[in-house]
């Protein structure tokens, strides 16, 4: 039976994460990859989670494999506020909604703001997870240009000056993929011009805290937000564990209790053991120990990637400087289309993934995502030889 016409406009808008199709390059142990998008396992904290896990389970069960209330575990949210007031957000508990993981967030907002065809600036390059939550609502993505220093205000106010922005969609502390921060100059350039234009903002923050240099500012935009126009994305999934669903929402009243509602439809609550577990973590003060193992855990390896970048690449390539994040975003001088040598790299033992995809505008055929989340030192040297030699 075809089952076309029973799909919805939205099911026909919905598009394939274009770079899942390359997960399966992560796994054959024969290849370097630098192709992952995920944290390393060895960065979770299992045993603590796993003691956690058995003592809420066994004394909390009430709570932890209950139903809970939509907004979040009761101490658990304004235990986000605290972290949200150390990121210099003003904030309290009854600002905060979780969600399952921040793309859980992206979804709702998406759901609740958007109709078809409405326009959502996005970075070029951006997420795909975002794309794909705008595209499933219909909308209209416009890629706004990006240089070291974040979002090109120029570009911004040129694409709202032509068409009805509604949202812009940003990632302005080690953005994936590029892994750049925005500079705080350029944070207050894109808050003027939401207000000149009337449009709102996501700032999607799930690396803020994975930080390997001094002196990198990654105070929230939020921080400035006099009007209520950004809608802020905490995650703990980059420095505790993704497969814990645990992100968040800190927005303006009004909008939350609207999220709030789309997010009753979509799940009740977000698991309940898992806040439970998080919670507990937070309330033992494990949690900035834990982040500052987690920047130690990738530091060496981001400096042996770029290192070895500067080694095989230099004239070649141009690369982003990785001050934290999981990502190092290369393109390519002499315009190599880096999709058409993948298979050539996997068969001479690299992965990469490809950087056409994080551009709505079809561009960045030139360029790559690398991470150095996944292999060792001794591997990293080796992957990045190798990828100089295919590419
Ligand atoms: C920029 C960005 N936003 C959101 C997410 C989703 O994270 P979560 O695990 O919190 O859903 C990711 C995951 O990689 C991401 O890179």
């Amino acid at each position: 039976m075809n089952f076309d016409r029973y799909f919805s406009r939205d099911a026909n808008s919905f598009r394939p994460s274009a770079i899942r199709a390359f997960a399966k390059l992560i796994n054959d142990p024969n290849i370097i990859s630098f192709a992952g998008g995920v944290p390393n396992p060895e960065t979770f904290p299992a045993e603590r989670i796993a003691v956690l896990a058995a003592q809420v389970v066994r004394e909390r069960r009430h709570v932890a494999l209950q139903y809970g209330p939509t907004r979040g575990l009761p101490r658990l949210c304004p235990a986000i506020a605290e972290i949200m007031r150390e990121r210099g957000v003003a904030c309290t508990a009854e600002d905060v909604l979780t969600t399952t993981g921040s793309q859980q967030a992206l979804d709702l907002i998406a759901h609740t703001l958007l109709d078809p065809g409405d326009v959502v600036a996005v970075e070029l390059p951006t997420y795909i997870g975002g794309s794909a939550s705008f595209f499933a609502r219909s909308a209209e993505l416009a890629g706004v240009a990006q240089d070291d220093d974040g979002v090109v205000p120029e570009s911004l106010r040129e694409l709202a000056s032509k068409r009805r922005i509604k949202l812009l969609y940003t990632i302005p502390n080690f953005q994936n993929p590029s892994g750049r921060l925005m500079t705080q100059a350029r944070r207050d350039a894109v808050l003027q011009l939401a207000e000149e234009f009337d449009f709102l903002v996501i700032e999607d923050d799930p690396y803020g805290e994975l930080v390997y240099v001094d002196g990198a500012d990654t105070t929230a935009m939020k921080s400035r937000d006099t009007t209520g126009r950004v809608l802020y994305l905490g995650s703990f999934s980059k420095v505790l564990a993704p497969g814990l669903r645990c992100g968040w929402i800190v927005a303006a009243k009004p909008l939350l209790a609207r999220l709030e509602i789309a997010k009753q439809a979509a799940d009740l609550c977000s698991g309940m053991l898992d806040q439970s577990i998080v919670d507990e973590l937070i309330a033992n003060g494990e949690l900035a120990p834990q982040i500052e193992r987690v920047r130690a855990f990738y530091r060496g390896k981001r400096g042996v990637l770029i290192e070895e970048l500067e080694r095989h690449f230099s004239g070649r390539a141009q690369w982003t400087s990785a001050d934290g994040g999981l990502f190092t975003f290369v393109t390519m001088n002499d315009g190599v289309d880096t999709a058409s040598r993948l298979n050539d790299a996997v068969a001479n033992g690299v992965a990469y993934i490809p950087g056409g995809p994080f551009f709505v505008d079809g561009s960045g055929a030139n360029t790559m995502r690398l991470t150095f989340a996944k292999e060792s030192d001794d591997r990293i040297r080796e992957g990045v030889a190798r990828l100089a030699r295919v590419l």
